[in-house]
This record gives structure tokens, C-alpha cells and sequence, in this order.
């Protein structure tokens, strides 16, 4: 084979077989460093990627033509071929020639070279050359380092009425109130450092992209949000409707935190008046937003995802649990409290999680888990009444001792 200017190593996933970079074994992973891009890290990312595909098209919608902007290797582009059969043409691009070389191996070990074409572009100018009528993308697949925002707006006017934009956000630092500014910079919005800020980062993105597909008339309607690992993933339909784009620009809006007593609210629209004290406790807030306080999940959506799960064979085995738990939390109130900040804070043991699912659940609450955290809770209950709960459960387990 001809020499590429660095060693492979033939890996498998999914249904695919692909070049990589090879991996010694005592490295450790910093994608910075590779020459050409691929993370076995985000197979999870791509195995959801492959099963919303599926979802889309099995809702009935038209999958036909679909974009991989920022391919990497390619590993993505050729699995959405193997594994998604009803496509009639996938577009794989990425700026970097040896992503681009890796990719054209790739796509003939896996004898796709009649339906996946291979693109050497900025991915800008490669989706704004399809921007066109008869050109757009059914679906778009961003995948990029860190933000998607600079590939946001050609990513939209690349895509059809009704078809599916798919993104990652790795820049979690930003999206988590660690650097301000450079959240402020990317996503004109504030982020906040608290127990719930992975699904903080998720509404974030969403505001962003509102705004940005508001002017091309485009509506949202999220059908899959999650965080894992180091990054976060959406999946959003986009709608052609002025309409829809009004309604989700309504969506839009600002959460108030208080760091003493964990109370939270959210008010809607562009400059909503808001406390500056904690109206339950009188301790101090912050505020987060703009950010999308509207659905992240849609519960048919993810319930299709669900039936493809069973029948593909060999995906990440954290996926049952995963989409069982947004099935759960679909609903359920936005935000979520983590059971060891609000026992720190109180200074009290931890009672056992299924004892206070309980015990609100008794009080006539609703109370779901969340995938976002292992320890995480939303219920509707407010932070005054959990805390209640949580001191009466742990003051029992004292006297038990
Ligand atoms: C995170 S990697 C993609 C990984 C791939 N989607 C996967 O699942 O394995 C991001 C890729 O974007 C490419 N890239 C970065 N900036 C780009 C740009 N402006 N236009 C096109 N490709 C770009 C990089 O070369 C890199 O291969
Ligand atoms: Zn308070």
C-alpha cells in the first residue's frame, strides 16, 4: 500500500473495517497530536449517530443525502453507509489531505466508492455549496473540535425543511462556566458552575442554534440531547415554518441559581426582570442565558432509537441505560439537584437514593433520575421541600445507627 507518512492499524466498528493512526499501547490518546483524526472514545457518539439516523428515516422522513463535514478518517461516513442501507449518498470532507487520503482507503476496504464521496474543502465552503435547492443535505453530522458554532449557519442553509442537524460541543470549559468569556465570545450567552451545568451546556447550544436558524426562518423541534464522557451531543430537526421560528425564539430565556439553598427559576424572553437576591432565602444568585428552556428530548424519537437498538447488533452496551433514562426524564421539570451537594451543604450523611425517590414520591411529587448525572435528580419539588426530606431521611439513619 502506499505510504501515507505515518503507520496504520486496520480497527473495526460498528459494521465498518478502517485505517487509523496507529495506536502504541502505552500511549496515552491527545487527538491534538495525531496526524489524521480518530477517537475510540467517541464510539458512543458515533454508535447514537448511526441509531438516530435510523429513527429519522424510520419516522418516515427522507434520509437520503447525508453530510460528514469534519470526517476525520472517515469512520463515521462509512459506518452512516454500512449501517444506515436507505442512503443514497453520503458526503464526506474534511480540510486536513491525509484526513482526506485516510478517507478515500477507507471508503474502498469497505467497497462504498459508488455511494460515499470523499471531499477536500473548509467545511464551510463545502456545505455552502450545497446550500442550494435539489443540493441540500437531509442530514448533517458536525463533529468538530470544540464548539460547532463556526459551522453553524452553513450547516442550517445546507440542510432541507425537516432535515436532521446533528452537533457536538467539546468545549466543555466554555459551555461550564470555567471561561466565561470564551462562552461569552462563541455562544453570547452565561454559563453557570453548578451541579446541573451538563445540561446547562446543552441549552446553551440550543439558544445559539435557535438564533441562528430563526433567521433563515427555521424553527427547532430538539429530538435528542446527552452528555457523555467529555462533550455533548444534539440532535435537532429543523423546520421550515416562520411560525415555528417565533415560537422557539419564545423558548428562549434565563435561569436564576442560588447557591445557598439550591432554589432555581427560569423566566422567559430577551430582558425578563429577574431576582438579584434569592426570593427564598435572600442568599446570592447567579444568572444563566440566554439558553433554550424548551423540550431537549422527544420521547417517540428516542423510543424509535430504542427499536433500532434491538436490531443492531455489537453497539456501546450503555446505550439501554442511556436512552431509558431520557425516556424518563423527557418531561420532567428542567435542572436537576445532585444528592451529595445538597448533603455537603447541609452537612448531614447521605441517605440512600431510592429512599428519597421515595419518600417525594409519597409526598405526591414527581421525581425521575437523569442520565446527565449518576447521583442526579428532577423532580418538582421545590429545593426547600427536598432539602426537608433529605434531613429527615438522614436524621433516621443517625438514630438507627
Ligand atoms: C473531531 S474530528 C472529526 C472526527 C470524526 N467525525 C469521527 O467521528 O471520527 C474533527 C475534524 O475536523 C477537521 N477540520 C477542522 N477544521 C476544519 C475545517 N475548517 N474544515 C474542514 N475540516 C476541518 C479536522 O481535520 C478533523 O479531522
Ligand atoms: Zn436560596
Amino acid at each position: 500500500m502506499k505510504d501515507i507518512g505515518f503507520q496504520l492499524e486496520l480497527l473495526t466498528e460498528g459494521k465498518a473495517s478502517f485505517y487509523a493512526p496507529r495506536e502504541s499501547e502505552s500511549d496515552v490518546y491527545i487527538p491534538s497530536t495525531k496526524t489524521v483524526f480518530y477517537n475510540p472514545v467517541m464510539r458512543l457518539n458515533r454508535d447514537i449517530s448511526v441509531l438516530a439516523l435510523r429513527s429519522f428515516r424510520q419516522a418516515g422522513n427522507r434520509a437520503s443525502l447525508v453530510a460528514d463535514p469534519l470526517a476525520g478518517c472517515g469512520v463515521r461516513g462509512v459506518r452512516f453507509a454500512l449501517e444506515a442501507p436507505f442512503i443514497d449518498r453520503v458526503e464526506m470532507n474534511d480540510l486536513n489531505p491525509l484526513a482526506v487520503e485516510l478517507q478515500r482507503r477507507n471508503v474502498a476496504l469497505n467497497s462504498l466508492s459508488e455511494i460515499v464521496g470523499v471531499n477536500r474543502s473548509d467545511a464551510n465552503v463545502f456545505l455552502s455549496a450545497h446550500s442550494g435547492p435539489g443540493r441540500r443535505f437531509d442530514f448533517v453530522d458536525l463533529d468538530p473540535f470544540g464548539s460547532p458554532v463556526r459551522f453553524l449557519d452553513s450547516a442550517i442553509r445546507s440542510l432541507r425543511g425537516g432535515g436532521l442537524l446533528a452537533l457536538t460541543a467539546t468545549d466543555m470549559a466554555a459551555l461550564c462556566g470555567v471561561h466565561s468569556a470564551a462562552c461569552r465570545r462563541k455562544y453570547f450567552s452565561t454559563a453557570l458552575r453548578t451541579e446541573y451545568c451538563h445540561e446547562l451546556a446543552v441549552r446553551i447550544v440550543l439558544n445559539t442554534l435557535v438564533v441562528a436558524a430563526a433567521k433563515y426562518e427555521f424553527g427547532v423541534l430538539p429530538v435528542f440531547s446527552h452528555s457523555s464522557d467529555h462533550y455533548i451531543r444534539l440532535y435537532v430537526l429543523l423546520i421550515l415554518n416562520l411560525r415555528k421560528a417565533d415560537e422557539c425564539l419564545r423558548e428562549l430565556g434565563y435561569l436564576v441559581h442560588c447557591f445557598s439553598c439550591f432554589h432555581r427559576e427560569s423566566h422567559r424572553g430577551f430582558s425578563p426582570s429577574v431576582p438579584d437576591v434569592c426570593p427564598m432565602c435572600g442568599g446570592r444568585v447567579g444568572l444563566s442565558g440566554p439558553i433554550w428552556l424548551g423540550r431537549i428530548f422527544d420521547q417517540s424519537f428516542i423510543k424509535q432509537m430504542q427499536r433500532q437498538l434491538l436490531i443492531l447488533d455489537g453497539l456501546d452496551p450503555r446505550l439501554p441505560r442511556l436512552l431509558e433514562l431520557t425516556i424518563l426524564e423527557h418531561d420532567a421539570p428542567i435542572t436537576y439537584y445532585v444528592i451529595d451537594r445538597l448533603t455537603d451543604r447541609l452537612n448531614i450523611p447521605i441517605p440512600k437514593t431510592v429512599e428519597i425517590f421515595d419518600a417525594l414520591s409519597e409526598l405526591g411529587y414527581r421525581v425521575v433520575p437523569t442520565h446527565f448525572h449518576p447521583k442526579g435528580l428532577r423532580t418538582d419539588a421545590s429545593s426547600k421541600v427536598l432539602s426537608e426530606v433529605v434531613l429527615g431521611l438522614s436524621a433516621k439513619k443517625s438514630v438507627g445507627k
